[in-house]
């Protein structure tokens, strides 16, 4: 086991299958306390919330905005029994230019894990390098691994196996896409990629799929063919955090990509529609998409909290 969580290739089809199984068993329990809570109420019912005890402290660092992942790890933390500390790149020392290493060091001496949400990639990698406690990736430019972790939840929830499942992804082929082909490709789901020339996934996780020869991996330009027939519909913005200055060359290049009602025609009839959200209706998606009767949007953002407490269990040991 990696003590880090950098990018889902740090995870074996086994340890994505316990943690998959774990986070389930922490919904049903969390859902039933809750129910158990609404009839109490009161300090008993508080009492009761606490899913382990497990007196650690997480830090979350961002250097970028946030909401689920924010939100997911604060009470996914508490909800474990242990504390929170959210920190703003700008206020601590890094945003006056302090080295990563010596961050590192100094945060491995204080908290138990760190997660960082990171403009690069190559950041929280070397935070990894130099901390000897847990760091996970809450999202660079590169992957963003604790949402495909939810994402793996949530398609267990709805299609009780991985192996031989087809995921089809239209629009940019950006880092949760890049997550999603190592996923995918762990699992043993066919994954097919739909982007126009310039917006493909990562030429070297593409590769490494492929030669992990568990299902098909295809990249192509053509919506239709990936759609056909899938199981599960997925797109994410088509401007990431970072890329705002290429907005209007995005929205052109990309508008041939949006996940509509003819595309989900294309589909198998129970197939799932995904988005990582935040959702910019009109664009990667419309409104009567992600408010159909297929979409699990808003499981996938709940899945966030009890995958994410799965996942802090599993890297603690
Ligand atoms: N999906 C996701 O990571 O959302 P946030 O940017 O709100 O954390
Ligand atoms: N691809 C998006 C994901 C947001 C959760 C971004 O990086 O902004």
């Amino acid at each position: 086991m990696d003590k880090d969580f950098i990018s889902i290739f740090d995870l074996s089809h086994v340890e994505i299958e316990a943690i998959v199984e774990r986070a389930v068993a922490l919904k049903r329990e969390r859902n039933e306390r809750r129910s158990q809570q609404s009839k109490r109420k009161g300090a008993q019912g508080l009492k009761a919330r606490r899913d382990e005890c497990i007196e650690k402290t997480l830090a979350l660092i961002f250097e970028k905005p946030s909401t689920r992942t924010y939100v997911s790890f604060a009470v996914a933390i508490t909800e474990l029994g242990g504390n929170v500390l959210s920190l703003n790149w700008n206020e601590i020392q890094l945003g006056r230019d302090e080295r990563i290493r010596e961050t590192a060091r100094v945060f491995s001496s204080y908290v138990d894990a760190v997660m960082i949400r990171a403009f690069r990639h190559a950041t929280v990698a070397e935070f990894a390098r130099y901390a000897s406690i847990p760091v996970i990736n809450g999202l660079t430019d590169f992957e963003h691994p604790c949402q495909i972790l939810a994402d793996m939840m949530t398609i267990k929830e709805y299609k009780q196996k991985f192996n031989g499942l087809t995921i089809a992804w239209f629009g940019d082929g950006n880092n949760v896409c890049n997550s999603l082909i190592g996923g995918a490709a762990i699992t043993g789901m066919n994954i097919r990629i739909a982007t126009p020339p310039g917006y493909e996934p990562d030429g070297g996780i593409v590769e490494k799929a492929k030669k992990m020869d568990c299902g098909e991996v295809l990249i192509t330009a053509d919506v239709e063919e990936a759609a056909a027939d899938a199981d599960v519909l997925y797109t994410d913005v088509w401007v990431s955090m970072g890329d705002e200055a290429e907005q209007e060359q995005r929205r052109k290049d990309l508008r041939n990509y949006q996940l509509n009602e003819d595309l989900i025609d294309c589909a198998a009839e129970d197939a799932i529609i995904m988005h990582c959200m935040p959702v910019h209706i009109g664009d990667e998606m419309t409104e009567a998409v992600m408010y159909s009767s297929n979409s699990v949007i808003f499981e996938q953002a709940e899945n966030r909290l009890h995958a994410q407490k799965a996942l802090l269990l599993h890297l603690w040991g």
